[in-house]
């Protein structure tokens, strides 16, 4: 049975966290004399909404989920930050996640000094359950699954994720950063039946907004509440909080890219299986393809010169002779395909 009092970490249980006025006071309208601040306008002068109330409303419109479940990060990197921050004791616990998958979740765990077990994917880039809860033990808190995983660009298996959370007493992180791009649905829609599950999204994909620093993490109110009293008070600026409001209220320019990027994604995954050095085009979930090629490092150099930036994924298990190729705008393909083709001409030479 899971048990949030269990897997806690006794300093953070016992924290009493920092609070600010505008925590306890919401209202806008008043003389504000408390945070030392400039009290002259520049726009900026006020510190942000701790909490993110108005961001937090329209996200919970959105997605259907009530304001208490849904916690803001910088980032879902933050996020990630978070709970092994609150759930994991250094040197004592212990992280397991997949191989291979996104690499900041082992980083954190090494800058938390928390040991990080991986479970090698199948040949199919599927999970096997069993075997990632045979790689828990009692220290085990918290199990990171990406999906649709990066770098394979697909999905795990609903069933098999459902399978781990019945039977793990931690807590399951699941980032679907890329989830936008899938054809399978969120597992938001089983939120509710799980308080072990925490689902990672970010406004860095589909949305748009990379460079503004914001993820979304739900879960049941008990762990947003841990992870709300451990984070920096002012942990969103007033500046991303706008501009997410903003973008929520524009529903369409998110589907016009999805649309858009979902063919471009086809498209490409054609013409690069057309090419002779191309021997594998993974199929994707995501806004990004996993390629395998004739000497990975060579084509990867060969494009860096040319400035076309993909990632080297070749040295990566699983991802052996890989490159991955994030999905550009139809004229960022087609620079990428012309400059494939003359590479193609060069080695016929
Ligand atoms: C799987 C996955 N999760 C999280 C992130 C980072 O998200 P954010 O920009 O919200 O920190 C990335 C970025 O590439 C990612 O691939």
């Amino acid at each position: 049975m899971f048990s949030l009092d269990k897997i806690l970490r006794e300093n953070v249980k016992n924290l009493k966290p920092y609070s600010s006025a505008r925590n306890e006071y919401t209202g806008k309208e008043a003389v504000f004399l408390d945070a030392n601040e400039n009290p002259y306008d520049s726009s900026y002068n006020r510190y942000p909404d701790p909490l993110q109330v108005e961001v937090k409303k329209r996200i919970s419109e959105i997605k259907k989920i009530e304001p208490d479940k849904i916690f803001l990060g910088n980032g879902s990197d933050e996020t990630i930050d978070l709970l092994i921050r609150a759930f994991c004791e250094p040197r004592i616990d212990n992280i397991v996640s997949v191989e291979p998958s996104y690499g900041m979740y082992k980083v954190l765990a090494d800058i938390n000094n928390v040991k990080f077990n991986t479970v090698l994917l199948a040949g199919d880039f599927q999970l096997n359950a069993d075997d990632i809860l045979k790689a828990t033990d009692n220290n085990t808190k918290l199990i990171f699954l990406c999906s649709p995983n990066n770098p394979t660009a697909v999905c795990f298996r609903t069933q098999d994720i459902v399978t781990i959370l019945n039977n793990f007493d931690g807590i399951v992180a699941v980032d679907e950063a890329y989830i936008d791009f899938s054809s399978k649905g969120s597992l938001l829609s089983i939120l509710d039946n799980y308080r072990n599950l925490v689902i990672l999204q970010t406004f860095s994909k589909a949305w748009g907004l990379a460079g503004i620093r914001l993820g979304m993490g739900y879960a049941d109110s008990e762990i947003i509440n841990v992870l709300n009293s451990i984070k920096y008070p002012y942990n969103i600026s007033s500046l991303t909080l706008e501009t997410a409001v903003k973008q929520l209220s524009d529903s369409k320019s998110k589907k016009i890219w999805i649309n858009r990027i979902l063919k471009s994604r086809d498209k490409l995954a054609r013409k690069l299986n057309d090419l002779p050095f191309v021997i594998k085009v993974y199929p994707s979930d995501a806004n990004f393809l996993l390629v395998k090629v004739d000497s990975a490092k060579k084509i990867y150099d060969y494009l860096v010169d040319k400035k076309i930036i993909v990632r080297d994924r070749s040295n990566i298990i699983l991802c052996e002779g890989c490159l991955r190729i994030t999905v550009g705008t139809e004229d960022e393909n087609t620079i990428l395909l012309d400059a494939l083709k003359e590479y193609e001409k060069i080695l016929l030479k």
